[in-house]
């Protein structure tokens, strides 16, 4: 014990008068504690790797696409008239709040509903007063409707009617808020003019993106079915003469027979049929030949096509 007291006393000495060979002394120590910290490191590698893989916090901020509407006619209302709830906007209310609403904001409107359990920001409590974004008077709750709440589940229900979004405020209000706040005459002015309630409005028919998609693909589809089955035919028919001059102008015979079927004007008459032929010269659908087509050939060719097409 002592011996080993002596040899770290020499050590201190030598660190405090010749810090050279202090270094060469501590030297071995260091590089073992170097090793072992490098290899402590390598050992839990597993670890540290798996916690700097960042947290991931669930995006709630869903992007949905359109709803399919048809066209229509938003009827004028009387915002004065109906800021008074009546019985039948009540239950009017209720009933479209248990199709609409419930899902997220509970049956008792404590915002507990099974939709909103993984929402953030949950879903409102209505019967708690803070914390509101737009507020619980009527014309502030027709805004959370009309526009929803941006970055939260709390989508735009501007496809209800006035009327139906009415009836559904008034019975939150007397159904879930406690003491809900009365609308001055001013608040019911403003809702009026912002969304123009007493004047009505025309919607256009509005096609959800994927439906559009799926829309336009089939009727790709179905156009280029029905090309296929033409193009087929007049390969059949190589010994009628209106096959044979196809065959001679059309310089991609698909792209020529999607030009005709895209509009079926031209086969009011020659002229429009020259016409579009001419214009598909720079489409690439008929060669430069159409340019030497007599009078009579041009016939040929447009009666033929007019019955194909
Ligand atoms: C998909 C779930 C969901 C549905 C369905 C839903 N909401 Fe909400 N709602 C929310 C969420 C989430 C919030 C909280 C938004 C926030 O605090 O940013 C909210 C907030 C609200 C608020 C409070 C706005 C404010 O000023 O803070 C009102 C009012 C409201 N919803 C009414 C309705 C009505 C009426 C319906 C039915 C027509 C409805 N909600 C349907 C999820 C939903």
């Amino acid at each position: 014990m002592n011996k080993l007291k002596e040899i770290l006393n020499q050590q201190l000495d030598i660190i405090k008068s010749e810090p050279v060979r202090a270094f060469a002394l501590l030297y071995p120590y260091l590089l073992v504690i170097g090793i072992g910290f490098g290899l402590l490191y390598i050992s839990n590698l597993n670890i540290i790797s798996r916690q700097n893989i960042p947290i991931v916090l669930s995006d709630t901020t869903q992007v949905q696409d359109i709803r399919l509407a048809a066209a229509q006619t938003v009827p004028a209302i009387d915002i004065f008239k109906l800021s008074q709830p009546t019985d039948s906007l009540l239950s009017k209310g209720k009933l479209l709040y248990s199709t609409n609403c419930v899902a997220c904001h509970g049956e008792k409107g404590l915002g507990d509903g099974a939709g909103g359990a993984a929402l953030n920001p949950a879903p409102r409590n209505f019967t708690l007063k803070d914390g509101w974004k737009n507020g619980s008077k009527i014309s502030e709750i027709y805004r959370t409707l009309q526009e929803g709440i941006t970055g939260s589940g709390m989508i735009s229900y501007n496809f209800l009617l006035p009327e139906e979004r009415i009836a559904i405020i008034h019975y939150l209000r007397s159904a879930f808020i406690p003491d809900a706040p009365l609308d001055t005459k001013d608040d019911l002015t403003t809702l009026d003019q912002t969304f123009n309630l007493s004047k009505g409005m025309q919607l256009s028919p509005q096609v959800p993106v994927a439906a559009a998609i799926n829309l336009i693909s089939d009727e790709s589809k179905v156009n280029s079915e029905k090309i296929n089955s033409i193009l087929a035919q007049i390969n059949n028919e190589s010994n009628d003469i209106g096959a044979q001059l196809f065959n001679k102008v059309a310089k991609s015979k698909m792209l020529a027979l999607a030009a005709l079927s895209s509009s079926n004007q031209w086969q009011e008459n020659k002229n429009l049929f020259i016409k579009l032929v001419s214009e598909s010269i720079n489409t690439a659908g008929f060669s430069n030949e159409v340019n030497s087509l007599t009078s009579l050939e041009w016939d040929a060719l447009f009666n033929y096509l007019s019955k194909k097409i």
